[in-house]
Formats: C-alpha cells, structure tokens, sequence
C-alpha cells in the first residue's frame, strides 16, 4: 500500500538580516506539524529555504560594502545554523540563487508569456520596498504601506504585467467552495472584501532599475518579480519542469503553506492565480498564523524589538523555545513574548508538570524495588482503568486538534494526560502503600502504572520537543526498545517491560529564578540581537586592530547601474590613491567630495562591489530617519594622519 504523503511549507526567509524569534516561530510550527504527521506514519516533505533576489537585498549588500551574493551567503549560513540550534529538521531548504530554482521561474515566465498572460507595458506607481510590494494610490494608508506602515517609493518603469482580472472570477470560485483554503476563516474575508471585490488590477511582474533578480529570458533588461520569483520555489524544489518530476507528482499539491499574516495575500490570489495559469492544482490549505509581539508592537528589526533566538536556545534549550512557543501563543492570534511568561512555562509545565512526574516516579522506584521496574499484579481499580483510558485516548484526540492546526490545544491536551498522571500518584499514594508488606503487589502495580503512562507522554511529546523524549527513554530503560517508542506501540496499554532497572540521571528542567533571568535579559545579555553591538566592551587591544586614518577625496564618480553608490580615489599619504565605494550618493553628489577631508578604515580586507574593486571604508553617521553624514575631522591635518 502508498502511504499517504504530506507535504508542508514555510515561506522561504528574506536574508537581508539575521532572523528574529518571530521567523523562527513559522518554522518551529511547521516543523512540528511536520514531525507529528511522521510520527503517525505519513511520507512527509518539509520545504525552507531563502528569498534571496529583489530590491531590498541589493540595496542592503550595497549599504554593508558586500556584493549581493555574498552578503546573502552569509546570512543564509547563519539561518542554516539556526535551524540546526533548533533541531529543525527540514527535507530540502531552496534558495532561489540556486540554477534548479533559476531555470525553472524562467520557463515559468516564458510560458505565462507564451500563453498570453503576460504583456509588456509601462508602471508607474508607488512601491514598499521592504515588503516588496506595489501598491495603488487608494490602497495606501496615511500615504504609506499598508501592511508595514513603512514610506513608498514612486518608480516608473516599463514592466511586464500579468493578467491577473482573466482569473478572478475562478479564484472567487475556489475560494467559496473550499472554505478549508484560506485558514483562519476571518483572514478569507479579508481577501475577498479588500482584493478581490474591488477588482483584481494586473500585477506587474518584472523590474528594470535594479538587476539583482531573475532575468527575463526572452528581454533580459528586465528582472523577475521577486514574489513571482519567491513563491515559484513551493514547486521548483520538487523539481517542477525538469526532467525528475519524481518529487512533484509524489506530493504536489501541498497540503498546507504555512504563513504569517502580512503575506496571506501574495499566497491566497497570485500564487494560485500563477498555479490556475500552469494548470496546475492548488494548495489544499494557506494558514496565515499571527504574530509574534513585544511590548505591544510586531517584532520586527525594523522597530528594533527583536530577540534574538540563538541567545534564548542557548540560555534555555531548543525544546524548552520550542514548547514555549508553541504553547503559549493560540496558534493564528497574535501573541507576546516575555521572559516572565517564558520562565513561568519552563516552571510551571517543564519543571513541575513533566520534571517531577517523571523524578518522583524514579524516586519512588528506587526507594521500593531497588531501582527495578515491578511486575503488575494487583487487581486493576476504576483509578487505574481511568487513567489507562485517558491515554489511550489522548493521541487520537491530539491528531484530530493538530489536523486543524491547533497546536496550542493538542499540547493542553497532552498536559491533561501529564497531570492525570501527578493526580494518580497523589490518589494512590505509594508512600502510604509502601507501610504495608501486603500492599507491595498495589505499590507494583501503581508504579508500573505510571511508567507506562510516562512512556504514552514521551511518544506524543516528540514532535514539539526532540531532546527530551530520548532522555526520559534513558532514564526509565527504553532506549533500545525502538518498538515501545512509536505511535503504534500508543494502541495497548501495558507495554512496558518489567523487570528492568532505571537509570537516574540529572532532572530534566530544573527550576528557573525569575528575577535571574529578568536581570539577565534585562542587563546586558545580547538577546536582543544588535545589542551585542552597541553595549559589548572590547578591549583596547580590539580597537588597535581598527586602522582609521585622514583621507584626501581626489576624485568621485557615481558607480554605474548603481543608485547608491559613489566610487572614490583617495590620497591616504603613502603615494598610491586608493579606491573605495562607499554607500553615499543618495545624500552626497560626486562633485561636491572632491578636496574634502573623510576618515577611512585603512585596513579593512579589500573587496569588490559592484564590481568594482574596493580598498577600505568610508566612515559616515546615519540616524533613523536615514540621513547619512560623513565622518570628517575638525581642521586641516594632512592626509595618512592616524586616527588614536
Ligand atoms: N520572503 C517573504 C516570503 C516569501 S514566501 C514565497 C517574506 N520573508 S520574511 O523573512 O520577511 O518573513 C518570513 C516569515 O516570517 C513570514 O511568514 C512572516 O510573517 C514571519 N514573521 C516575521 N516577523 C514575525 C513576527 N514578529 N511574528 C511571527 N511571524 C513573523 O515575507
């Protein structure tokens, strides 16, 4: 017999920065949910992967002095090693810089063109670079993005566009009739009453002011649209168009994207409007989740509230995040993040909940059978029965809650069965039953009890927190049994092998101070990324490192196909002007820098950029509002002069 095969996606991530703990909360989610469908007994596919092209990346990689593609190497090798720290265990992660997703978004594009969906015409019209999206004039708010808030630009160019209008009706159509398709249900509405009922203007689908994209094969001034580009990679990463189709006939359609709230428009109409137009099926659910906030505003870099999530895993463990996160925040509201609730989580569920079910049953063992499982052999009482039916009970009720997405009610439910099993030792009380030498077998059978209500937790508990299961298998003599391990095993009570000997090992969570970890994320701890930065000390060794010296600007010239960028030659004393591109011409023109004394890092590691051949930095402010000033010193001291 086929199994069934499931196949799961988060977006893939804009490596213009380091991600935050909310990016991490999609991908922890998906992971589980992923996870959990292994577990009982699907062929799941889970896809990740970077958004890599598109105007705010280039820009960033001109502003930090890097050439696109290795500005993005290395924030993708940064999230690479972030989804490891989180045990994120992904079946392929793509990025669209890569030749197998290249190729197949420009046979995309050439047949949308073929087929008469896409034509080439003039826009003009305001755009929102950070999300990358156009907008009309009415759709803006207060003059600004109306999803990020944040100011537009006007461009003019000549595009081409996609016909999106020849589809709407269709759209409309799938999205009636398949209410499971946009999930939760409030955000379809919000797609029919603000899209598509005003009527679906046509997409522009390619950019000419910048070229750091796909090139439009057939006209190749032209760069694909980055959400275009992007959301193709849900079916070039199963090879889609290629000659291994393998993968895409095994599990297209996906059975769910999973995505934050701001982005269910590009997903729910021009992505299945891309998918009717390749004739191909559509996903079976979009669920847009919420997000993740600190104090009262979106974590978002841009508001400068983010945490870092490499520093919390590190601090508290990857499943102790996971859970938390998992847990705490109903999944499709938005939730906040705190150290206070995280603490009480990690106290309350981990230490107290699941910690001490599982010592004081260890504790108790080793006390009345010498650290020796016993046999069962009292007489089963309605106790026991209740509490042998609540955890045979307890897996199909969390598949049918995680079947919705409900993450945050299948771990409660997997918690009652965690507090039924305090509640029978607190019922029972084996310390009263161990008085008694008649009541040994009762104290047996009691124990026993536990154990194998101990072994029904660690199963379910694996999708959301992978590290803790092995080590309670450890703990209670099991890890070599694969076979109790598994989700068939959670048919049948009684499993568990008597007989054999514990092996006590360090509690699994031990209790946290909150005002320790108040003071630690509140002192100088660098969890929220940036302030590692800013308030870090470093010795003056360090700085002696830094070279900075008084440089002469001899000549300057704008860098070509670049709007950012100034190319300057610099008289640094030693005889040789140097060449340094620096991020500038939108607040300085090249006439204006010639003669002017600047401060330059002298010994930074020469680079190119642009393709332009840069030796050292230019030293300038900016504030928030994005205003740039060059550093530059107080009166006339001749050029190579060192700064100490
Ligand atoms: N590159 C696009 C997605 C293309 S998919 C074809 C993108 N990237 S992103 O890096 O900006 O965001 C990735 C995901 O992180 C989105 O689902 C977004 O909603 C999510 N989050 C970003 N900030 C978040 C919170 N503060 N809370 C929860 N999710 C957050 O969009």
């Amino acid at each position: 017999m086929t199994r069934r095969t499931f196949y799961i996606t988060t977006p893939i991530y804009y490596p213009n920065d380091r991600l935050h703990i909310g990016h991490s909360y999609t991908t922890v989610a998906a992971d589980a949910i992923a996870r959990f469908k292994t577990l009982t007994g699907y062929d799941v596919w889970f896809l990740t992967g970077t958004d890599e092209h598109g105007q705010k990346i280039q820009r960033q990689a001109e502003a930090s002095g890097k050439e696109p593609q290795q500005y993005v190497d290395e924030i993708v090798a940064w999230i690479k090693d972030l989804w490891s720290q989180l045990d994120i265990n992904y079946s392929d992660f793509i990025r669209t810089t890569e030749e197998r997703h290249r190729k197949v978004v420009q046979k995309i594009f050439t047949r949308f063109y073929e087929q008469g969906d896409i034509y080439k015409s003039n826009y003009e019209g305001w755009y929102c670079t950070p999300c990358e999206s156009f907008w009309l004039e009415r759709q803006l708010q207060d003059g600004s993005c109306p999803d990020c808030g944040r100011s537009v630009e006007m461009v003019a160019e000549e595009s081409y566009f996609f016909r999106m209008s020849k589809y709407a009706d269709r759209l409309r159509k799938h999205i009636e009739e398949h209410p499971e398709f946009i999930q939760p249900a409030s955000r379809k509405n919000e797609m029919i009453n603000n899209f598509l009922d005003p009527g679906l203007e046509d997409l522009c689908v390619s950019r000419t002011t910048f070229d750091w994209g796909i090139q439009v094969p057939f006209d190749p001034d032209h760069v694909i649209y980055v959400w275009l580009d992007a959301l193709s990679n849900y079916i070039t990463a199963l090879g889609y168009m290629t000659g291994d189709q393998e993968k895409f006939e095994r599990y297209w359609p996906a059975d769910v994207h999973l995505i934050g709230k701001e982005i269910v428009r590009f997903h729910t109409i021009y992505w299945p409007i891309f998918l009717m137009a390749l004739d191909l099926p559509l996903p079976r659910k979009v669920f847009g989740h919420g997000w993740l906030m600190l104090n009262e505003g979106k974590m978002s870099k841009s508001r400068g509230n983010v945490i870092d999530p490499k520093v919390l895993a590190s601090r508290y463990g990857s499943d102790a995040i996971c859970y938390y996160l998992l847990r705490e925040i109903p999944f499709g509201a938005d939730g906040s993040f705190s150290i206070e609730s995280l603490v009480k989580r990690i106290n309350a569920d981990l230490a107290n909940d699941l910690g001490n079910l599982l010592s004081r049953t260890l504790t108790m063992v080793e006390r009345y059978f010498n650290g020796v499982i016993p046999e069962p052999q009292g007489e089963e009482t309605p106790g026991d029965k209740n509490l042998k039916q609540q955890a045979l009970d307890t897996s199909s009720k969390m598949e049918k809650l995680m079947d919705q997405l409900l993450i945050s009610d299948t771990l409660s439910e997997l918690w009652k069965l965690i507090g039924a099993c305090n509640k029978y030792i607190e019922d029972n009380a084996p310390w009263e039953l161990a008085r008694h030498e008649d009541r040994k077998d009762r104290l047996g059978e009691v124990l026993y009890n536990l154990f194998e209500g101990i072994r029904f937790v660690s199963i379910l508990l694996q999708p959301f927190m992978v590290n803790t299961p092995p080590k309670i298998w450890r703990q209670i003599g099991i890890s070599e049994h694969n076979r109790l391990q598994t989700w068939e095993s959670l048919r049948h009570w009684g499993q568990m092998p008597y007989g054999i000997s514990i092996k006590r090992e360090e509690d699994l969570y031990p209790r946290l101070n909150l005002n320790t970890e108040i003071a630690w994320s509140t002192g100088d701890s660098p969890l929220r990324s940036g302030k590692e930065k800013v308030t870090g000390v470093i010795t003056l060794d360090d700085f002696k490192k830094v070279q900075v010296k008084v440089g002469e600007v001899k000549e300057a010239e704008f860098v070509s196909g670049a709007d950012k960028l100034i190319k300057l030659k610099i008289n640094l004393g030693d005889g040789d002007d140097r060449q340094i591109v620096a991020g500038i011409a939108l607040h300085y023109a090249p006439q204006d820098l010639k003669g002017r004394l600047v401060l330059v890092v002298s010994n930074l590691k020469s680079t190119k950029i642009k393709g332009e051949r840069s030796e050292g930095m230019l030293l300038a402010a900016s504030d928030h509002e994005g205003k740039t000033v060059l550093a530059t010193v107080d009166d006339k001291i001749s050029p190579g002069s060192e700064l100490s």
